[in-house]
């Protein structure tokens, strides 16, 4: 926001002195208390505060963490188990810091639904949206090394099955292996590049996702109805309406976070990682953390050859290529109504992709044979048909439904039923644009 829409008033001394210097207290001011929202927002739109709470959750137990962790492979494991035993509240900074990856990506993936639901990408937000999958990107590559660190067996094996997938690529794979690896196989060097980037990415992160906030700012949130606002009756100030929305969100986030660090630490975690790192012992089944296993379930489904490209880069590539995808989304969707409110079809198909997701999730928990592979290959089809077919199909042939001139009409007319439409327009007349 500009200074010359402020409404900061420094009342003290300092404040002035300050604010003629570095408006900091404005930029949070204008930010965070006084900035419209639009006023029909609900609780799908409480993610974004939750996810920067998650984002400090995670950098300073990590960080405390980093303190006690030695980075060797000779004691990683067991600097781990002194932390849980010895370190002062060790155990609840490791589970905190444990289960706040899960819980992140919990907010991140209903963060990410929300968009799709209500056509956050769609102009004039892509450049916000393409943030947001940076976002995404990074958190994997952040979790992904986390995951290595405690030096268990699913860390060991995690790390050899996805470093190995870059031997997929010919030519440049193996190079690339080698550099993330430092080495031909994982050992010292891999464990200790993967704690210094593991440290490095949470910062580059909220780099990031700074320049996500301020592309929000620019551009205004959405909201249910994908009408813009048009009028000053179609917003309410962030602070007090939405500030009470994401605190009560949050802390109903945080009391089921709390749940699990304290009645089921280890509930999302595999047991494996309790058994300390063996390079000559295979696990039974090597699977990902939860997060990570619709695409684990995409890059598994590729079990045949298509004309040069063989089924391992095939699985590689579809695996990128499910995140890829959605840096594309905004041009993907042709449709010129945002919300799917508004698009009956668009909202069924979107449930099935919801409920698909899932299923590929449960899927890629479970051995790649039989009736598990064919199933994932029909989930993979429709995971890609719905960006790549239906979305761009669906926005030429479906009639939406009739949209309400403004934001005020919608929220006056859901409260006052059907003949609220009317009643609203004669409100505030001044809306109707
Ligand atoms: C650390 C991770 C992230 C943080 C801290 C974050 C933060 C936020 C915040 C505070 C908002 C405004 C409140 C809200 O709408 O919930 C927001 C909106 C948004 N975010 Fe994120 N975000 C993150 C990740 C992502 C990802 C991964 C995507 C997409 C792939 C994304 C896409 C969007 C979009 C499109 C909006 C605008 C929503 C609208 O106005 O309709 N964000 N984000």
């Amino acid at each position: 926001m500009s200074s010359d829409h402020s409404t900061y008033q420094p009342t003290s001394g300092l404040g002035k002195w300050v604010d003629s210097r570095l408006p900091l207290p404005r930029l949070v001011h204008d930010s965070f208390v006084s900035y419209p929202v639009p006023r029909n927002l609900n609780y799908a739109y409480t993610f974004g505060g939750i996810l920067m709470v998650m984002l400090v959750v995670q950098i300073l137990t990590g960080v405390v963490l980093a303190m006690h962790y030695a980075a060797d492979t000779a004691i990683a494991f067991q600097s781990v188990e002194k932390i849980m035993r010895d370190v002062n509240s060790g155990w609840l900074l490791r589970y905190m810091h444990a289960n706040g990856a899960s819980f992140f990506f919990v907010a991140v993936y209903l963060h990410i639904a929300r968009g799709m639901y209500y056509g956050s990408y769609k102009a004039p937000r892509e450049i916000l949206w393409i943030l947001g999958v940076v976002i995404l990107l990074l958190m994997m590559a952040t979790a992904f090394m986390g995951y290595v660190l405690p030096w268990g067996q699913m860390s060991f094996w995690g790390a050899t099955v996805i470093t190995g997938f870059f031997t997929a690529f010919p030519g440049i794979g193996e190079p690339i292996q080698q550099l993330l690896l430092g080495g031909f196989a994982v050992d010292n060097p891999t464990l200790n590049r993967f704690f210094s980037l593991h440290y490095l990415l949470p910062f580059m992160i909220t780099g990031v996702v700074i320049l996500h906030v301020w592309a929000l700012h620019v551009t205004g949130q959405t909201n249910p109805t994908g009408v813009e606002v048009k009028s000053k009756t179609d917003t309410v100030p962030f602070t007090p309406y939405a500030t009470v929305k994401d605190a009560l969100a949050m802390s109903i986030f945080l009391i089921v976070f709390a749940y699990f660090i304290f009645f089921m630490p280890n509930y999302l975690g595999h047991a494996d990682n309790y058994i300390p790192a063996d390079a000559l012992k295979t696990p039974a089944h090597i699977v990902p953390e939860w997060y990570f296993l619709p695409f684990y379930a995409i890059l598994r489904a590729i079990t045949f050859d298509v004309g040069p490209i063989d089924s391992k880069l095939g699985g590689v590539l579809a695996m990128f290529g499910s995140i890829a995808v959605l840096f594309v989304l905004p041009w993907l969707d042709t449709s010129k109504v945002r919300s799917a409110v508004y698009r009956p079809w668009y909202k069924l198909f979107f449930w099935i992709f919801v409920a698909n997701a899932i299923f590929l999730g449960w899927l890629g928990a479970k051995p790649a044979e039989g009736v598990y592979t064919a199933l994932a290959q029909i989930s993979t089809l429709y995971y890609f048909g719905f960006f790549l077919v239906i979305l761009p199909v669906l926005g030429l042939v479906e009639t939406p439904k009739r949209l309400p001139n403004s934001i005020t009409e919608a929220v006056l007319a859901k409260k006052a039923g059907n003949g609220g439409a009317a009643a609203a327009a004669a409100a505030s007349p001044e809306t109707r644009g």
